[in-house]
């Protein structure tokens, strides 16, 4: 391996699907025990790049060395050292907890015997240990992606690989993963997870590479992409109101962008917000500091949740 720090290396990795790109110039690096996020909307091509990185799908160009190891050509001997947790959790729902994590050990040519106290430990570090025989039917969907989490801990891997794994999950479900995803890094595990949701991103990830098209928009620590992308301040506006305090008009200290019936603006001092607002005392109105959804809106003009 050219680079002992990186977990994972990937160049210009090139993925089409009958004439369309999926995935188009990709270049990535994940350092060695850091959490790094795949943060783009829906279509934008991160389950296709972790199933490339999985060797999975064949890249059409581009080079991938996940933990030293030649994707696709020693994909399997990289899989043996990664867990998996996949955008739609698969477990098998005619097993309860318990038969679930054995099924997949089993998978992975693990000694029976040794596995009982291994599972212990793992359904008590989600939370599941009272649930050990309780059929699937019976978890939330918090405790399914719990259950999911596990699994692809059984083979103590050193890198996780997690799609989406907070999608459709209440706040409260997804703070409790959160939770684990913090302990899973303070072990020394890397992880590379992939998510819209920007709260996610902003809350877990030490680095993000933004995706949209397939394409990389930008890339950073969460705080970096903020100010490097957008002024520190933003104003959320009906955009009627908008048009009343005369805003299409050019104002150098000011930025607007228009979505659908809001209406952005971006400043450097929240003063110049402040004076705003107080000429429209009315408006149901949102004052706060940039964050992340921002960024992506800034560079692509669109949202991340459409
Ligand atoms: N096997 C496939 N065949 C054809 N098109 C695909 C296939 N897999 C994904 N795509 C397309 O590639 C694009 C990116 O998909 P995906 O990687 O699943 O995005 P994301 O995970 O970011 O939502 C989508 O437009 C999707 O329809
Ligand atoms: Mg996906």
């Amino acid at each position: 391996m050219d680079d002992n720090a990186a977990a994972l290396l990937v160049t210009d990795l090139r993925k089409t699907y009958g004439g369309r790109t999926v995935v188009d110039g990709l270049s990535l690096r994940v350092a060695r025990g850091t959490c790094v996020g795949l943060l783009g909307p829906n279509g934008a091509g991160k389950t296709t790049t972790l199933r490339l990185l999985l060797g999975h799908t064949r890249p059409d160009a581009g080079r991938i060395e996940v933990l030293g190891f030649s994707v696709p050509e020693a994909a399997s001997q990289a899989r043996a050292r990664l867990g998996v947790v996949g955008q739609s959790d698969n477990l098998d729902p005619d097993f309860n907890v318990e038969e679930n994590l054995y099924h997949y050990a089993r998978y992975y040519g693990l000694d029976p015997r040794a596995l009982r106290e291994r599972f212990t430990d793992l359904l008590t570090f989600a939370g599941l240990e009272d649930r050990r025989d309780a059929p699937l039917r019976e978890l939330s969907g918090g405790m399914r992606r719990r259950l999911a989490l596990i699994r692809a801990l059984v083979h103590d891997p050193v890198m996780l690989f997690l799609d989406e794994p907070t999608t459709g999950l209440d706040p409260q479900a997804r703070f409790h993963l959160w939770q684990r995803f913090r302990q899973l890094r303070r072990e020394g595990r890397t992880l590379l997870l992939t998510t819209h949701y920007m709260e996610e991103a902003e809350r877990l990830c030490d680095r993000l590479v933004v995706l949209d098209h397939g394409r990389v928009v930008a890339e950073g620590s969460p705080q970096e992409l903020v100010r490097r992308h957008v002024e520190p301040f933003v104003l959320e506006l009906p955009a009627e109101a908008g048009r009343d305090l005369g805003l299409g008009e050019e104002r150098h200290e000011l930025r607007t962008l228009h979505l659908e019936e809001t209406v952005f603006v971006y400043a450097r001092a929240r003063e110049n917000l402040e004076s705003l607002l107080s000429r429209c005392p009315e408006t149901p109105a949102r004052l706060r500091p940039s964050n992340l959804e921002d960024v992506f809106f800034a560079l692509t003009g669109h949202a991340l949740r459409d």
